[in-house]
């Protein structure tokens, strides 16, 4: 298959080319210097120039506390752009693979989240990612909207780094134990999609790490995992207040028949740590 990524450059996009390529598909890489998905002449002469059998979006606004000061720079990307890039999809014959977020759920369950649940996000980033949700199915038939969450990988601001670099600088950290999800490995995640894309299991999938747990206990695993000795107090969300506010609970489960499980969230920051310390190790 002839697969474009946009967002090239992003956590997940890096991981996406490389999963791509490790099942044969010949692979467009494209950041965001190279097409804006909000320039919808450059992303029609893209799509016609290159003529791909399948376009996954990893290009978003991302910037979650970002996005209530900026909810229409966060609307243009997660929605129009996304829309914009769909349709052009459309055009050329190609299917569109949008992730999308557990942050399209209010958290209010306490049970896992299914696809068909009715999402009713609380954050402007959640209504930026449901939005591009809707208008991506409305522009191309051929859709793949896979909810991820909480997100780790390489190159990218994330959770395991942000906590590495805070055990370095100080003893202990104050961590919410009262938000609960799955943390997600990107190259687990991108292998799934790659194969994923390959078929016509269209509509919407819930794909994250396996198991569930809180913030809290995500920190503690990364300090033992990496062997560092810094302490982790259990905070709450009202006390660590944040600008946009965040589901208490998104863990997402699936409805599906043949559901795609990834492997356990430990094992994912195991792989990840492990992978980290041979890209640092000197040549
Ligand atoms: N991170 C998470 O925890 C998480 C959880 C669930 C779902 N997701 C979803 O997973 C997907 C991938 O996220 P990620 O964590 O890989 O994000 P990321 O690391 O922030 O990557 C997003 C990429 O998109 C690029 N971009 C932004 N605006 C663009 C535009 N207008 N045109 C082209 N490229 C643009 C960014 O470039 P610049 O860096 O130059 O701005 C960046 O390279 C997103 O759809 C996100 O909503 C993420």
């Amino acid at each position: 298959m002839n697969v474009l990524i946009t967002g090239a450059g992003g956590m997940l996009g890096r991981d996406m080319i490389a999963a791509c390529r490790a099942r044969g598909h010949e692979v467009v890489p494209l950041a965001r210097s190279e097409l804006d998905i909000c320039d919808s002449v450059a992303a029609d002469a893209a799509l016609t120039s290159q003529r791909p059998d399948a376009v996954i979006n990893c290009a978003a606004f991302t910037d979650v506390d970002g996005a209530e000061d900026d909810e229409a720079g966060a609307m243009r990307i997660n929605d129009e752009g996304a829309a914009q890039l769909a349709a052009a999809a459309q055009r050329v014959g190609a299917k569109i693979l949008q992730p999308s977020s557990d942050y399209v759920f209010d958290g209010s369950a306490r049970v896992p989240y299914v696809e068909s649940d009715m999402p009713l996000p609380i954050s402007a980033y959640g209504r930026s990612k449901q939005a591009g949700e809707t208008s991506v199915a409305v522009a191309n038939p051929h859709h793949f909207i896979v909810r991820a969450s909480w997100l780790f990988g390489h190159g990218g601001k994330n959770f395991v780094e942000t906590m590495l670099r805070l055990g370095g600088e100080q003893p202990e950290v104050l961590v919410v134990s009262d938000q609960i999800g799955c943390p997600t490995y990107t190259r687990h995640l991108a292998e799934a999609l790659a194969a994923l894309v390959e078929g016509e299991e269209f509509g919407i999938h819930h794909v994250a790490g396996g198991g569930q747990c809180s913030w809290y206990e995500f920190a503690q695993e990364i300090f033992d995992q990496a062997g560092v000795e810094c302490r982790v107090m259990a905070g709450t969300t009202e006390m660590l207040a944040r600008k946009a506010p965040r589901p208490a609970y998104s863990v997402l489960g699936s409805e599906r028949l043949e559901p795609i499980a990834l492997p356990n969230w430990r094992r994912g920051l195991a792989e990840y740590l492990a992978e980290r310390q041979v890209a640092e190790a000197p040549a």
